[in-house]
């Protein structure tokens, strides 16, 4: 049975609609752990549209599970990740005006850089996650670039539009997580994962974790966090 990440970067989203103090990202990690989430994922992002670099320190000191920070590759939060040390690192690609992580990271074409940010933040002790699309080409340069644990992304498999699409990107995540298994990598998943789908990336087998945020945080409006995480904990296994 995968493990449950949660991201809780859209507590931060409403949060910051008034540049207040509420709701309290560190708080709702805390209910999640309370509801049996295994890592707490949160996005410092380059513009900080959600989470701030206060509520990566206070997750770090407060936290009891582990935080898995998602950050981009460039020199400013490899600093600030280097200087945290989160228990994890996930590094995605980052656009400015994206709504999301839209594609996975083209580790094939900054093979070099990734490679340098990878041997950094594990010299502080982070281990070190690439998100990318579940293709051959993106898994064998992970392993040519050092990474020894990779996130697939299933987003193009959550938004397909009819059933057909959905079982096609869902058998190619399936065979993305035997080949990159077979190369001794941990594999992980997420992008997209819903009340309605999670069943099916559950069952697939060899799935080390699922981080899903987006929505967890919306169920949460109506059932509360705690009930919400619990739902999807269940639905897991
Ligand atoms: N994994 C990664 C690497 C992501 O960038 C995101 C989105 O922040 C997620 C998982 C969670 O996606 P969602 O919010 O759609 O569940």
């Amino acid at each position: 049975m995968p493990k449950l990440g949660v991201n809780i970067d859209h507590v931060a989203t409403l949060r910051q609609a008034r540049k207040g103090v509420l709701p309290d990202p560190v708080y709702a990690a805390y209910l999640c752990e309370k509801a049996g989430a295994d890592s707490i994922v949160a996005h410092l992002r380059e513009d900080r549209r959600h989470i701030q670099d206060q509520d990566i320190l206070l997750l770090r000191k407060n936290i009891k599970t582990k935080l898995n920070l998602e950050m981009s590759i460039a020199l400013e939060i490899v600093k600030i990740a280097c200087r945290i040390k989160p228990y994890q690192a996930t590094l995605v690609p980052e656009k400015r005006k994206e709504l999301t992580t839209e594609g996975g990271l083209d580790v094939a074409a900054n093979l070099k850089k990734v490679a340098a940010v990878i041997k950094k933040l594990e010299k502080k002790g982070i281990r070190v996650s690439l998100f990318i699309d579940p293709e051959k080409k993106q898994i064998d340069a992970s392993r040519k670039a050092g990474a020894k644990i990779i996130e697939l992304h299933t987003g193009r498999y959550a938004e397909a539009k009819n059933n057909q699409e959905k079982n096609k990107f869902l058998k190619q995540i399936e065979s993305a997580v035997s080949y990159a298994r077979s190369g001794k990598l941990t594999v992980n998943a997420g992008h997209g994962i819903d009340y309605a789908n999670a069943k099916d990336v559950a069952a697939i087998g060899g799935i080390e974790e699922l981080n899903i945020g987006y929505s967890i945080i919306c169920k949460s409006l109506y059932v509360g966090l705690f009930k919400a995480v619990k739902e999807m904990k269940e639905l897991i296994r």
